[in-house]
């Protein structure tokens, strides 16, 4: 921060200046300070107007939200007191915007005596998209200054406003083009020529209104309110605020924002945010960017999987080419993108116009040769080592000095397909999530000589095409599927033990997860899942499978592409329904293996397959297959459907607590196929050095027991 007067020595001005996005960090003393010069500035008779504007790219993203600790009596305490010295100043203040005002920002804004912003700026106040409400005034002020019914909307969706529909509702006094100081000393120049007084929000009437809205919008609300529980809550301060007085119902404003401060799903939210900004560095690289364009992409295969990356390259505006053997091949993909973009326009998603542009960066081609010239060449061709060889060593021959080599290869080795071309240095895995045109997750694969800039060009890549890109290590299934298998493997024991379909995707679902384990299967091919227990069977016959899944595919029912599944998939109905066949199938499974059938609760079905998972990404935190606990909780978030709220498997362990993810391992590891679920070495030696995975995520590390014997 800043402080400095004009020329004339009347207008004392305070320029935020915290790179990169002017976060409000109590830690780094910045409210206080802000509210230390509008103190000092406030005590100097020769000055008339206080002048607050920002440095840099936009004005302000709020609070810090990396110091949100769960302890709110100090985590919130450093911006309340700028609130503080804002209303008590009798100078009057104005804030001059730009760009963005979010959050605390835009709280601060409110809490001024007067409000420009630059004609380009978005004002509001997401706090509920972190599952917390304005808990800097914003619930109080903000309804005093624009209608009621405008208010809940931009406080319960979160949606920024445009400076114009500020302007037009009264939340900005006036916009500015161009320079934020040069604007706000004008600002501040009117107010002290025209005498215009000190004028606070919080002693401005709440308009009328109809007070309907509050019951309409708690009962839009309800149905989402057990996920997030920021915007109810965010609306009970406002029906507060409606009764008054300020004091008092800012007293509630604070106290629930606190409480939000602690709670769980909240956490896991605010975790999501900050992990999917931190899970895309890449170790040791922080800060380096590739010097490689990235701006055509050759895609061989022309299958789904391909289609969905070329739609997401598309979308991105990179030349697109979609090569396959086949002229067939590539005219139904062409048929497939024309009829995902139509659908897009069609439900208004997508302009006709821009539908069209995506379109034609789009060649289809059955000549290799011409990926010559691609920046970045897609493997998405059948898993089939041989196949890929070929594939590889054309692509070796063909492409440019310097191209990005990638597979999508979902279970083969990238050290293998590497090994195919005189370049491994280059080669990567960009293992896309299906749709991949939708799914955010991009895992890269480094295989052991992938280069360095390798990783920072697939990093740029996955950037470029809205993909959030983790860098993971090789070995069987990378990070997300490896887990998957651990996960789906209690699932199916809980079936065995008297579980129904239902009841596993049920609690799952109300847990958080998107979609149950078993309904995931019957909508990725039933057919996918035996070839890989098949090849278990061989590979890991120490690792034995449920078999009931088999017996569901020996029927023939692979899940919705069969209409058949652990569900049925009549036409028009969405979700499945119960097929009836598969739980006399299962009592008649359970009696072969001698097992009574019991109840099993949702709480377990929750807590075994967690379990399960938290294990897995132990081993791989401990091989080094993903460099941080978060990595795995972003793969969760974006490529499996793990609930938001939840924040990850490895937020949740340490939400359990070690201690308890150790005792309940050793419980279960003691029964059933209890193999499955022996605790990671890993886990007893964090408890031993009591290290949690926050504690890895910044940045701490496991000492080893040959660490310990050196020491
Ligand atoms: N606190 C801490 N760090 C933040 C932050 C915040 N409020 N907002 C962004 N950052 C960090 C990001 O983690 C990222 O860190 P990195 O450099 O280590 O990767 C960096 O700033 C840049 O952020 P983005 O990559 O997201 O940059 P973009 O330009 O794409 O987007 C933005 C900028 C639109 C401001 C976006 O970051 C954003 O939406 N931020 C969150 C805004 C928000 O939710 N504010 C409310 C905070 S809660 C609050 O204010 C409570 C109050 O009511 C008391």
């Amino acid at each position: 921060m800043q402080k400095s007067t004009d020329k004339t020595a009347t207008i004392g001005m305070i320029c935020l200046d915290a790179p990169p996005v002017n976060a409000l960090s109590g830690d780094k003393g910045i409210p206080q300070a802000i509210a230390a010069a509008v103190q000092e500035f406030d005590a100097d008779p020769a000055i008339k107007a206080i002048a607050i504007y920002a440095a840099g790219r936009f004005y302000s993203a709020g609070a810090d939200i990396a110091e949100f600790r769960g302890n709110p009596a100090t985590d919130a305490a450093p911006l309340r007191s700028l609130f503080e010295a804002l209303d008590a100043s009798q100078t009057p203040v104005v804030l001059a915007m730009h760009g963005v005002a979010f959050g605390g920002g835009l709280e601060v804004a409110l809490a001024a005596h007067y409000r420009i912003a630059e004609a380009k700026t978005k004002l509001g106040l997401p706090e509920v998209s972190l599952g917390l409400l304005p808990g800097g005034g914003g619930t109080q002020r903000l309804p005093r200054l624009i209608a009621m019914d405008k208010a809940v909307e931009m406080i319960i969706t979160g949606r920024p406003v445009s400076a114009a529909q500020a302007l037009e509702n009264g939340l900005v006094d006036a916009l500015f083009d161009g320079d934020a100081r040069a604007a706000v000393l004008d600002f501040a120049t009117k107010i002290i020529n025209e005498n215009k007084p000190v004028r606070r929000s919080r002693d401005q009437e709440i308009a009328a209104f109809d007070p309907a809205i509050f019951d309409t919008t708690a009962t839009k609300l309800a149905k989402t309110a057990h996920r997030n529980p920021g915007p109810m809550k965010a609306l009970d301060c406002l029906r507060e605020a409606a009764q008054g007085p300020f004091e008092r119902s800012l007293t509630f404003e604070h106290r629930a924002f606190d409480a939000l401060m602690e709670h769980p799903q909240t956490k896991g939210i605010c975790h999501a945010f900050l992990g999917e900004r931190t899970a895309v560095k890449i170790p040791g690289l922080e800060g380096q960017k590739t010097s490689r364009s990235m701006d055509s992409v050759a895609i061989i295969g022309a299958g789904t999987m391909g289609v969905g990356i070329a739609l997401a390259c598309m979308k991105a505006g990179l030349q697109t080419l979609l090569l396959d053997l086949k002229d067939e091949a590539l005219e139904r993909a062409r048929a497939n993108v024309e009829r995902q973009l139509a659908g897009q326009v069609k439900k208004g998603r997508l302009s006709q116009d821009r539908a069209d542009a995506q379109l034609a960066l789009l060649t289809l081609s059955t000549s290799f040769a011409d990926m010559g010239d691609a920046d970045v060449i897609i493997e998405a061709v059948f898993e089939d080592l041989g196949v890929k060889e070929s594939v590889f060593r054309q692509i070796d021959a063909i492409a440019k000095p310097g191209a990005l080599l990638a597979s999508n290869t979902s279970t083969l080795d990238v050290n293998l397909i590497a090994a195919f071309t005189n370049r491994p240095q280059d080669v990567v895995g960009l293992h896309f999530f299906s749709p991949a045109n939708i799914m955010r997750l991009l895992e890269i694969i480094r295989a052991d000589d992938t280069s360095a800039d390798t990783l920072l060009a697939s990093a740029e890549f996955a950037r470029k095409i809205g993909k959030v890109g983790v860098v993971v290590g090789v070995c069987d299934g990378f990070v997300g599927n490896r887990i998957f298998e651990e996960y789906l493997r209690q699932a199916y024991l809980l079936l065995e033990e008297g579980a129904t379909p239902e009841d596993i995707d049920g609690a799952m679902e109300q847990w958080g997860w998107a979609m149950g384990a078993l309904k995931v299967m019957d909508l990725a091919g039933q057919d996918i899942g035996w070839a890989i227990r098949k090849r278990r069977k061989v590979e890991q016959p120490d690792r034995p499978y449920s078999t009931f899944p088999d017996q569901i595919c020996e029927l023939g029912w692979y899940g919705q592409k069969t209409g058949r599944g652990y569900y049925n998939y009549p036409e028009g109905v969405r979700g499945g329904a119960t097929n009836p066949d598969v739980l006399p199938m299962l009592q008649a499974h359970s009696i072969a293996l001698g097992l009574i059938r019991r109840t099993v609760t949702a709480e377990e079905v929750v807590e075994r397959t967690l379990l399960a998972m938290i294990n897995e990404g132990a081993k791989i935190l401990e091989e080094g297959i993903a460099y941080r606990p978060v990595d795995i909780d972003v793969i969760y978030l974006n490529g499996y459907g793990f609930g938001r709220d939840r924040g990850g498997p490895m937020f949740q362990a340490d939400l359990m607590g070690l201690k308890t993810v150790l005792a309940r391992l050793e419980e279960l590891s003691k029964g059933r196929e209890g193999w499955a679920l022996k605790p990671a070495a890993i886990l007893y030696r964090m408890q031993e050095q009591g290290l949690s995975f926050a504690d890895l995520n910044a940045g701490k590390t496991v000492q080893t027991d040959m660490q310990e014997e050196l020491v």
